[in-house]
C-alpha cells in the first residue's frame, strides 16, 4: 500500500547492489519511484516486483550516466513526465584496478570521472535547485570509507569517493537553516558486483565483504532522520573512519594498499596436498612404467633386453630422487600429509623392488653396449 501517496525516490544505479537494496527500502516505504541505470530490464523487473508486493509506480529510464549531458538528459524526461522528485540517490558508481602510470586505460578512468564525478554533480545541482524552491527535498551521495584514505591501485576511483563526500560535506553546510538534506554514505567494501567490474575481484579486500542489504538498511535508516554522512554495518567500520583522520597519510596509503593487493598463493596446507597429489601420481607412473618394462623385458631380443635394462636402470635412479623429494616435504609438511607420504613410501619401496630386481641381472657391460 502507497503510504507516501505523493512522494518520489530518484535512484540511480538501482539495477543491482547497494542502489538495489536502497530501492527495495524506499518501495516498502510507499515511494514511487524513478529508477536510472542501462540494465531496463531489471528495472522493469523491480519495477513489477514493487508494483505487486507494494503498490508503488515505477518510471524506468534507461540511461548511461557516464555519456556526456547524461543528467540533463534524465532530469528533462523527469521534467517531461510531471514527476516531481522529493528525493534523489546518486548511487551509479563504478570503480578501476591497477597502476595509475602503467596499467590503467584513461579512456575508461574518463568515463569514471564523468560517472562518479560530474553526473552526480550536475543531478544534485539540477534537482537540489527544485528542491531549495520548495524548501524541501533529501539527497543521498554514495561516497565509500575511501573517500577520508588515499587508496593505491585504485587511485582514480577513491580520489572520486573524495570529491563526493568532501562536496557533500559542503552543501551540508551551504544549505543549514533550509528542510533540505544531503547525506553521505560511506560503505566499507560490500558484497556487490563492483570488485569484479572494477577488475579487483581477485584482491584481498574481497575476502572480507558487508552485505549491501546491511549497508543499504543502515544507510536508509540514518538518511531517512538527515544525518550528515552514514559509516553503515560494524563498529569496526565506524573505528576505521576515525582512525583514518588522525592517522599519517602515508601510513594509511601503505594500510589500504596491502587491502589492494592481490590475494595470498594457497596457504602451505593447500600447497602440500597439492604436492602430495603430484607426488602421488608420479610415482604411480613409475610404477606402471618399471611393470611396462618388465613386460617387454620378457618379450625381447637380447639387444633390446640390454636397453630395457638400461632404462631400468635410469628409473630407479629417478625414483630414488623422487623418494629423497616426498622425505623432504614430510620435514616440512604438516601432520595431516603424514599418511598420504607413507602411503607414497610403500609404492615407491614396491617400485624400487621392481626395478632392483631387473638391474640386478644387468651384465657390467650395460652401460658400455647402449
Ligand atoms: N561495493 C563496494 O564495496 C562499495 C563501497 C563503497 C561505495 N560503493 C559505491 O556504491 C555505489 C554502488 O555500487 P555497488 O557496490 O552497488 O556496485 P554494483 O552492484 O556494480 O552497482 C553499480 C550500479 O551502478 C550502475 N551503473 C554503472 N555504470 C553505469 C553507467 N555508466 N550508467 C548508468 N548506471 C551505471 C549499474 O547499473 P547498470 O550496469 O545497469 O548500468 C548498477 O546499478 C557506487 O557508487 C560505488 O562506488 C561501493
Amino acid at each position: 500500500m502507497n503510504t507516501q501517496e505523493s512522494k518520489t525516490a530518484l535512484i540511480t544505479g538501482a539495477s543491482s547492489g547497494i542502489g538495489q537494496e536502497l530501492a527495495k527500502l524506499f518501495a516498502k516505504d510507499g515511494y514511487n519511484l524513478v529508477l536510472v541505470a542501462r540494465s531496463t530490464d531489471k528495472l522493469n523487473e523491480l519495477g513489477a516486483q514493487f508494483w505487486d508486493e507494494y503498490g508503488v509506480e515505477t518510471t524506468v529510464i534507461t540511461k548511461d550516466l557516464s555519456e556526456e549531458n547524461a543528467a540533463q538528459d534524465v532530469y528533462n524526461q523527469v521534467k517531461d513526465k510531471n514527476i516531481r522528485v522529493d528525493i534523489l540517490v546518486n548511487d551509479a558508481g563504478v570503480g578501476l584496478y591497477g597502476k595509475f602510470a602503467t596499467e590503467t586505460d584513461w579512456e575508461r578512468e574518463k568515463s569514471l570521472i564523468h560517472l562518479n564525478v560530474l553526473t552526480t554533480t550536475l543531478m544534485t545541482k539540477l534537482f537540489l535547485k527544485d528542491m531549495v524552491e520548495r524548501n524541501e527535498g533529501k539527497i543521498l551521495n554514495l561516497a565509500s570509507l575511501v573517500s577520508v584514505t588515499p587508496m593505491p591501485l585504485m587511485a582514480v576511483y577513491g580520489a572520486t569517493k573524495a570529491y563526493i563526500n568532501n562536496f557533500t560535506q559542503s552543501l551540508i553546510n551551504e544549505l543549514k537553516g533550509t528542510n533540505i538534506s544531503v547525506t553521505a554514505l560511506m560503505p566499507n567494501a560490500t558484497d556487490t558486483d563492483f570488485f569484479n567490474k572494477a577488475g579487483a575481484a581477485n584482491t584481498k579486500v574481497t575476502e572480507n565483504l558487508d552485505d549491501p542489504a546491511v549497508v543499504a538498511k543502515d544507510a536508509y535508516n540514518a538518511f531517512i532522520k538527515g544525518a550528515h554522512k552514514v559509516v553503515p554495518g560494524s563498529f569496526a567500520n565506524k573505528a576505521l573512519e576515525v582512525v583514518s583522520y588522525i592517522t599519517p597519510q602515508e601510513t594509511l596509503a601503505e594500510r589500504m594498499r596491502k587491502s589492494m593487493e592481490p590475494k595470498d598463493e594457497p596457504k602451505t596446507e593447500e600447497k602440500n596436498n597439492t604436492a602430495a597429489w603430484t607426488w602421488g601420481i608420479s610415482l604411480a607412473a613409475v610404477v606402471l612404467a618399471g611393470a611396462a618394462l618388465a613386460v617387454l623385458y620378457t618379450n625381447s631380443s637380447e639387444y633390446d633386453k640390454l636397453r630395457y635394462r638400461y632404462k631400468a636402470r635410469k628409473l630407479k635412479s629417478g625414483a630414488d630422487d623422487m623418494f629423497g623429494d616426498v622425505k623432504e616435504s614430510l620435514l616440512t609438511g604438516l601432520d595431516n600429509l603424514k599418511g598420504a607420504v607413507s602411503t607414497a613410501k610403500e609404492v615407491v619401496a614396491k617400485a624400487k623392488e621392481t626395478f632392483a630386481d631387473a638391474v640386478a641381472k644387468t651384465p657390467s657391460e650395460v652401460e658400455e653396449a647402449v
